[in-house]
């Protein structure tokens, strides 16, 4: 047991709610602080509207929600924030403070000082925290945008095997993605939504600063085409994408199979105690993956990749990937993470 005091910011939203839960027994991270705006002043069980399917755990329901303030985090070691981009600007002054933090805004992931990392993916870019140290700020890193989660971390193995150059891709994304309360129903109940604000902008720059190289202290983005069509659908949770990848190299479909499946981000982060036992599980039915199925794979850790197919051309691969939004997309995969940066004693 580790007992590092947390601050969750944001902590009655749907990824706040996430990080509580997912903390609840967590090895290394303790619940100190949760902050909020117009939940502020009142008690966590109270004030929060849980829309998940355990209990608010005993030890957060009296915790009382205070303002997102600096003054509120002097003592805790680590800040998990999941405040909404907009009333993110608080991130600043906890980087310049000193404070490590990781968030699942998109606030500061385009920073070229802060790192935007998925473990599995570019762990490498964690490198940046030096700079930061040495400038005394940080550590600060971030997560990505949950779509672009679930885009990056398949293709990260088949990047390697055949170096990608282009991608086209078109998301079916669950209303968890939006928050709560989010969508109205009587915009998605038979229907979706042909538009998204933002996300088709944020798949398209942070898959390229994730797959791209550290190179003399500086992320170089990776330079590969980027199409994204992001579409809201009538799921509660879990992100699907219908993923159009294409290569350098020639594509053999069985070898991309095995190169997903034999997937392995190595022992540094094997060994996390959230990372899950598979970080990509292949599945082989015609109609896999599903988000009633499969977001669960893995605690929600894990993302499953199906119809993996060859597309118009030898260098071209089809699959459908698919991840659950607010776990692996969002505080599960901060949680992995603020693990990591642990064991490698940024924090
Ligand atoms: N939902 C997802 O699947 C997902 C995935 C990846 C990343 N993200 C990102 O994670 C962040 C949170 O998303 P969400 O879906 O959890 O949103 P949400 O459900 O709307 O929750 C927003 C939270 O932020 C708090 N808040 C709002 N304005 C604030 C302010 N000015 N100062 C302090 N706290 C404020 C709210 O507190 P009160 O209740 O007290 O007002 C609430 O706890 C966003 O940046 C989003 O883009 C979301």
């Amino acid at each position: 047991m580790i007992g590092l005091k947390v601050a969750i910011l944001g902590g009655t939203g749907a990824v706040g709610q996430r990080f509580v839960q997912l903390l609840n027994g967590h090895p290394w991270f303790e619940i100190e602080v949760i902050t909020g705006k117009t939940s502020v002043g009142k008690k966590y069980g109270d004030a929060v509207n849980w829309i998940l399917d355990s209990d608010i755990p005993e030890q957060v329901k009296d915790l009382v929600i205070v303002e997102t303030e600096l003054r509120n985090l002097r003592g805790v070691d680590l800040v998990f924030s999941s405040l909404p981009s907009g009333e993110a600007s608080i991130e600043r002054e906890i980087m310049n403070s000193g404070i490590p933090m990781v968030s699942n805004s998109s606030f500061l992931r385009m920073d070229p000082t802060v790192p935007l990392v998925i473990p599995e993916v570019n762990k490498d870019h964690l490198a940046l925290l030096d700079i930061q140290r040495k400038a005394g700020v940080g550590p600060t890193a971030t997560s990505p945008n949950c779509t672009t989660t679930m885009i990056v971390l398949p293709l990260k193995p088949l990047d390697d095997s055949y170096s990608l150059r282009s991608l086209n891709v078109a998301s079916y994304q669950a209303v968890s993605g939006a928050g709560y309360p989010g969508v109205p129903s009587y915009d998605i109940i038979n229907n979706l939504i042909p538009f998204i604000s933002e996300e088709e902008e944020k798949v398209e720059r942070e898959s390229r600063k994730m797959l791209g190289k550290l190179v003399d202290g500086k992320i170089e983005n990776a330079d590969f085409d980027v199409q994204a069509t992001c579409v809201r659908v009538p799921v509660l949770d879990g992100h699907t994408v219908a993923i159009h990848a294409e290569f350098e190299e020639e594509v053999d479909v069985e070898d991309a199979k095995r190169v997903l499946e034999g997937f392995d981000p190595g022992p540094d982060v094997r060994s996390l105690p959230s990372s899950p036992e598979k970080a990509i599980i292949v599945r082989e039915e015609r109609d896999r993956p599903q988000p009633r199925y499969d977001r669960l794979a893995g605690k929600g850790m894990s993302v499953s990749v199906g119809r993996i197919r060859r597309g118009a051309n030898k260098r071209s691969l089809l699959f459908i990937s698919h991840g659950h939004n607010t776990i692996r997309g969002a505080a599960g995969g901060a949680i992995l993470l603020a693990e990591l940066m642990r064991s490698k004693k940024f924090i």
